[in-house]
Parts: structure tokens; sequence; C-alpha cells
């Protein structure tokens, strides 16, 4: 609104042209509400006097109630908010419902979410928490902003590995019915057996081959083993995913495409995008640094396809079968190579063939490191297993639920602890930069008190209390008839306002953690508010005022931690 508002005013001046962009941020709150940055470069770029434009620019915004308008330093033109703004704006907010809509985006798409991407026949492990809780979390984001959302799970099920593994059940005489309760850490080690067999072996080596070469042919008992062995692994990974309450609308996997990939070669030695390089097929960007000489790998020397084969085909199904318009893959940083390539390669074969090319985009973070900055890992050296971690989390919140509520019922004290330990795990992820590695610390993580989960489901929780003791639910509580007045109340007013901007930003970006930070702040300013005023007070227009802006508050926490994929409690 105050993006138009200047570029109205611009209009009417004419020495400024529409390379002016009024560039509106969040403001000091000592200088005003919204901050236009845009006469700087502008005035520069012209040889302008920055002051002077932004006096003209003030001179041509019409008046309004409002609002007040001031400009600061060289040239910064500020807008302040009426409190009648305010009040207005929270009062179009309404219930979680209409506030929800207006977070709708005028152009919904059709967008793709890859995340997660475990592989058959091995434990989940730590590093793939991070896949699976900011994939979550980004699909609900997109979700509350109107967008169609897919979420496919590209499991990591079809590749070399299975001739080793194939051939490590079949010598060690198992049968995959008869494993225990753990099938998927007996296939691991059946794997690791395996790989120490055809290291030592030349013979086992071709044994493990031609199974895999068996398999692919559609060999039957392999492929009724490797059927087997993918059951087995999803079977242990929907344990995860409904714990940390995800699902997945596909579970396609590399093997899905397995019977693509001569397309693939076909069409890019068609498109003479790929050539032949030692035996392999692969593909160089003469455009770029390093990729012009880094080639990307489609076909391996030996014939076999590979990762980049299969992730090739996966774009091509999801933009003609799906219609997708944005892709979003969610992996792990050292795979920034892989997909800048793949795009690179994607851009030139869909423009060659005139397809539509779709957004793509790669969402990579940063490792998981233990207290000692090492990449964490249990004493005796093994990655951590998500489960194991995850088991933990609830069983320290245990701890936590019953040191405070000593009368609570064993369930109850169970249902807390989940909530608030899967909370925290997935909040301690979330609230870091994805793009930087972050120390895991339990004592943090759970703590009550700074940015956590804990702490804003505390405040969820202090905020349902408050309305309890008032036989309200946040549903009823009436409109206020003032506009805030206080400075806690205007500050905790400006707060709420920010929100479609926190969530506009994260977006942008596609970085939880910028929701964390405005949700933190808005948890404290909460704080600050309650510490300052009195809600229940003699004057009922006060009082009103002070619950309406205590219900906006929770409306606003409650729609943010979801996106997080963080329940809350009503009492804690
Ligand atoms: N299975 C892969 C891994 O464990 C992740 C898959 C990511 N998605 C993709 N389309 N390549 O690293």
């Amino acid at each position: 609104m105050f993006e138009k508002v200047m570029v109205e005013a611009s209009e009417k001046l004419d020495f400024v042209d529409n390379s002016f962009e009024p560039q509106l941020r969040i403001a000091d709150q000592r200088f005003g509400d919204f901050q236009a940055n845009g006469v700087l470069p502008f005035a520069k770029r012209k040889g302008l006097n920055p002051r002077e434009v932004a006096q003209s620019l003030v001179a041509m915004i019409p008046q309004s109630d409002s609002w007040e308008t001031s400009i600061a330093g060289p040239g910064f033109i500020n807008f302040k908010l009426a409190p009648d703004f305010l009040l207005n704006w929270l009062l179009k907010l309404g219930d979680s419902e209409t506030a929800k809509r207006l977070l709708l985006c005028d152009s919904p798409k059709k967008i793709t979410l890859d995340y997660s991407g475990p592989n058959t026949a091995k434990q989940m492990h730590v590093g793939h928490i991070r896949s699976t809780i900011i994939g979550e979390s980004i699909a609900r984001l997109l979700e509350l902003q109107g967008h169609a959302v897919t979420r496919d799970n590209h499991l990591g099920d079809w590749g070399t590995q299975f001739g080793i593994l194939l051939y490590a059940i079949k010598r060690s005489n198992v049968s995959l019915d008869q494993l225990g309760n753990e099938p998927v850490a007996e296939l691991e080690d059946l794997y690791r057996k395996g790989n120490t067999w055809v290291r030592e072996n030349e013979q086992a080596m071709d044994e493990a081959r031609s199974e895999l070469v068996k398999l692919q042919n559609g060999d039957s008992e392999n492929q009724i083993l490797w059927q087997k062995i993918r059951d087995l692994s999803l079977h242990s990974f929907e344990k995860v995913y409904e714990l940390l309450g995800v699902r997945f609308d596909y579970s396609h996997g590399e093997s899905f495409y397995r019977d693509q990939v001569d397309n693939i070669y076909t069409s890019l030695q068609e498109n003479k995008i790929c050539v032949e390089d030692q035996g392999a097929l692969v593909v160089f960007h003469p455009e770029h640094k390093r990729f012009a000489k880094q080639p990307f790998i489609i076909r391996k020397s030996d014939g076999a396809s590979n990762y980049a084969t299969t992730d090739l085909a996966t774009i091509a199904f999801r933009t003609n079968e799906w219609k997708s318009q944005h892709i979003i893959y969610v992996t792990d940083g050292r795979q920034r190579d892989h997909f800048e390539q793949l795009f690179l390669t994607t851009r030139k074969w869909f423009e060659l063939e005139s397809l539509e090319i779709p957004v793509l985009s790669h969402v990579w973070f940063g490792t998981i490191l233990g207290e000692d900055n090492k990449a964490i890992k249990t004493r005796d050296g093994q990655p951590v297993k998500l489960m194991d971690l995850l088991n933990e989390a609830i069983e320290r919140s245990k701890k936590i639920v019953q040191e405070k509520n000593p009368d609570l019922s064993e369930e109850e004290i169970k249902r807390r602890a989940r909530i608030i330990g899967l909370g925290a795990v997935r909040y301690a992820d979330l609230s870091q930069d994805r793009t930087l590695d972050y120390v895991f610390s339990w004592d943090k993580l759970l703590a009550l008190q700074g940015n956590t989960a804990p702490y804003l489901q505390y405040a969820v929780a202090r905020i349902h209390s408050i309305l309890r003791k008032l036989h309200q639910k946040s549903s009823a509580v009436r409109n206020a008839e003032i506009a805030p007045q206080t400075d806690a109340e205007i500050s905790l007013a400006r707060k709420i306002l920010f929100f479609p901007l926190a969530i506009e930003q994260t977006t942008k970006e596609l970085k939880p953690h910028t929701l964390c930070v405005y949700l933190y702040e808005l948890a404290t300013e909460f704080s600050s508010f309650y510490n300052q005023e009195k809600v229940m007070v003699e004057d009922q227009k006060v009082q009103d005022l002070r619950l309406f802006l205590c219900a906006k508050t929770l409306i606003i926490l409650e729609i943010g931690l979801n996106v997080l994929g963080i329940q809350i409690l009503e009492e804690m």
C-alpha cells in the first residue's frame, strides 16, 4: 500500500522517472513504521540532492488520517501509522480463517516439493532431519498462501548398491520375511558385510555386478527381493514421518524413472547437449566458469545410469505430467554442484524442446554439529539415528513437564512431552539460517527462555490461560472499540501488522528462520506488553482492547507455529 502511495507521488514529479523504486522496509520504531529507502540510490544515479528529492516526494503524498510522513537522515522517507490505522487493520485480521485469507497470493502456482529423500536399505540418520523438517515447513508456508503443493519423496531406491546388497542377502542365505524388529538395521549390516566381501575378492565383485544386471533386466527373483527391501524401508521411514506429522503425496523415488533413462540419452544427444567423454555421456557448460570443464555425467562409462539421469527424467515427468511450474529441492549443501548442473542442463534442454521451463530452486542447508563442533555422531562414532534423537527429545521433555506439574497423569505427561520435545528439535533446526552449520545442544533447544520452541509454546499457553481466566474463547473475544494508546499496546499492534511481511520475506528466500525471528520477536513483544499493562482493568473499553490484542497475538503465533510444524499446548 505504501509502495503504491510512493509510486503515485513519484509520478507527479517530472524529474522522477520510473527507474525510481520505493524499496519499502520495516522502519526503526523510533522513526516510524515503514521506511522507503529508494530515494538515495535514485538521487545518486541522477546526480540529485537526495534530501531535496525526498522533500519533493513527501510534498506529493496526499494528506491522510492514517499516517504521518517524515524525512530522516539524508533522504529516508518514514511513514508512521496512526493508532486508528492499527486498530482498523487488526479488525480486518478477524479470526484465524480470515487472517489466513489475507495471506493468499494473487497467482497460485503448481509447485512440486522434493524433500526428505532417504535411501532405502539404510536407516534415516540425523542428516535427513533437516531436509524433512525444512521441506515440510516450506510446503506448509506455500500452501498457506494458496499454492497447490505436491510433496514427492525422492527415495534413493535404485543404483549400484543393490547389486552388493542382493549378493550379500543370497550369500548369507537370509530370508527377508524373517528379519526382526529392526529390519532396516539388519539390511544395513548385510550391505556392510557385502561391501567387505566385494572389496576383498574380485569374484565376489563380479557376482554382485551380475546381481545388479539381473535386477536391471527384470529378473523376477531379484525384483521381488528389491521390492521387499523397498517396502521394509518405507515402512520404517513412515514411523518417523508419523511422529513428525509429515506425509507425502508420492514416494516415486529414483526407481520410478528407470525405464525412462534411454529417452533421456536420446533426447539430449539429438539436441546436441551432451557429448561422449572417455566412454561416458556428459554435459559441459562452456559459459560457466567451473562447469566448462567439470562434466555433468549422465551415463557412466560402464553404461549405467546415475543420480543425474534419474533427476533429468524426474524433472521431465513433473513438468509434463504434473504441470509443475516450480520445483523445489531440499538437500544438503554438498549437492549444490549437482543441482546447479542439473538446472543448467534442463533449461537448455527444455528450451530446445520448446517446453515450458519451470522455476527450479535448490534449497540447501548446512550440517548439524555436535557440541565438539564436528558433524554430530554417537559416542561410538556412528551417525546419530533420527528415531533415537526424537525419542531422546521426548524423554528429556518428560522430565521438564514432570518437574513443572508433578500431579499430571502419565498419559498427559507423555502427550505434552511429545509436543514439547518434537517442537524443540524442529525449531532448533528451523530457527537457524539454513545455509549455516549449527551446533545441536539439548540444553539450548529445550530452554524456556530465548529463541526456542518452548518459549513460543509458553507464550501461546499463557495467552490461552489469560483467555480462560476471563472465560472467553479466543474466537469470542469482543472487537476493540478504541485504538491502541500506550507504548506497549502500540508496539504489540505494530508487530502483529508485520506478519504478512514476515511471510513474504520468508517465501522470497525460502528461509524459515526469517519466520522464526518474527515469531520470537512477537512473543517477546507480547511478554513486555503483558508485563507493562494489566489486562483485567476497571475500564471495560481498555480491557476489551487488551484482550483483543492478546487474541490477535495468539492467532498469529498459532498460524506461524503451524507453518513450522510445531504443535501448541493450551496449558504448559
Ligand atoms: N536421496 C538423496 C540423498 O540422500 C536425496 C534426493 C534429493 N532429491 C533429488 N531429486 N535428487 O542425498
